[in-house]
């Protein structure tokens, strides 16, 4: 197994195990309808809108675009939410979680805590095709990946591992690890701890719509930072990272996965949509939940708000997109035929979140 495995490396392994992009447990092809596709995403979701656009013009189906847009971020070792180069678990070892939903067979799969695979939205969609199952975990969906032909990887690379290694040797005064003094620290790990510091719930979420009026969905992450192993987000969980249904629209979140699960937005939003809600009010709808069911104190801010942050985004099926979250500043990406570009989020709060 490499101990780093570059795009190109991976590309060339994809191809010589049939699993480009599109081809990996692709829909059949549809022609190309009368209305214009849109995909939307979170905001590290710019070139993963920009990939599903591209394949949806040339007739893919939603989901697949969708799985082939997020490979991209799913691949990159500078984005440390999402698949290789993600921020690892507690003992330094990255797992991985990700769903997916096809709108026009209304199917699900999701894997959770997948070690050595790049490409767990992929994995997902296997387990939706070729299993009677939704959800596969752990060792059980390595050795179905394996099965499947994915090649293996140390998904820890080596700047995650030093950010990893910093936040161990800083965790607490009372034990050995000793920190490098500030003028030692490596330039990535400083500007990683920087300022404006965050243990993220990073995730990608993409939701797109064809040219049919047929949706797709996926969620894919590597979750919260430092985890306890085994810790499973809402990005795996069918109602809570994200939800569908092909006759009002398409959902996801990226965030306090914790407080989806607790929830099940996703699901919220879709219903929101089916009573007739904007995707906009769906959004917020959502946000308000989680705030009136945060009761716990070590989750209060001094003002009883929620001390951390969830956005969600929500395209529905004519078109109309929007994405919320409770603190403001927040982004969405979309592509609707012309370019990407990132849009703002309405929030619960105008500020942005303060730690
Ligand atoms: N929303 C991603 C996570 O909490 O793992």
């Amino acid at each position: 197994m490499p101990e780093n495995l570059n795009r190109r490396t991976f590309l060339t392994a994809g191809a010589a195990l049939g699993l480009g992009a599109t081809a990996m447990g692709a829909f059949p092809q549809k022609g190309v309808g009368g209305k214009g596709p849109v995909a939307i995403s979170s905001a590290n979701g710019m070139a993963a809108v920009t990939r599903a656009m591209e394949l949806m013009k040339a007739g893919s189906d939603p989901l697949d675009a969708a799985i082939a847009g997020v490979a991209i971020v799913e691949a990159d070792p500078a984005d440390h939410t999402v698949g290789y180069g993600g921020i690892p678990n507690e003992d330094g070892i990255v797992e991985l979680d990700a769903a997916v939903m096809h709108g026009p067979t209304h199917g699900g799969g999701a894997v959770a805590s997948l070690r050595n695979i790049m490409h767990p939205a992929a994995v997902a969609r296997l387990v939706m095709k070729r299993t009677d199952h939704c959800l596969l975990v752990g060792e059980g969906a390595l050795r179905f990946a394996r099965m499947h032909g994915f090649p293996e990887i140390d998904l820890l690379t080596d700047e995650a591992r030093k950010i990893w290694l910093y936040w161990k040797e800083t965790n607490s005064k009372d034990d050995d690890r000793i920190p490098p003094p500030p003028d030692e620290m490596d330039p990535a790990v400083k500007k990683f701890f920087g300022e404006k510091y965050v243990r993220e719930h990073g995730t990608i979420h993409l939701s797109a719509l064809d040219t049919h009026g047929d949706v797709g969905c996926v969620t894919t992450t590597s979750g919260l930072y430092y985890k306890i192993p085994g810790r499973v987000g809402d990005s795996p969980i069918l109602g809570a990272g994200l939800f569908l249904d092909n006759t009002v629209g398409s959902a996801g979140s990226t965030g306090r996965g914790e407080a989806n699960l607790l929830n099940l937005s996703s699901h919220t939003i879709i219903e929101a949509l089916r009573r007739g809600a904007s995707p906009k009010d769906a959004t917020l709808e959502a946000c308000r939940r989680v705030v009136a069911t945060n009761k716990s104190p070590r989750l209060q801010d001094a003002k009883g708000r929620p001390n951390f942050d969830v956005k969600f985004y929500c395209l529905s099926k004519d078109g109309r997109f929007a994405g919320a979250s409770l603190w403001g500043g927040a982004k969405l990406a979309v592509h609707d035929g012309n370019a990407a570009r990132l849009v703002e989020c309405a929030s619960l709060y105008d500020e942005a979140l303060v730690e």
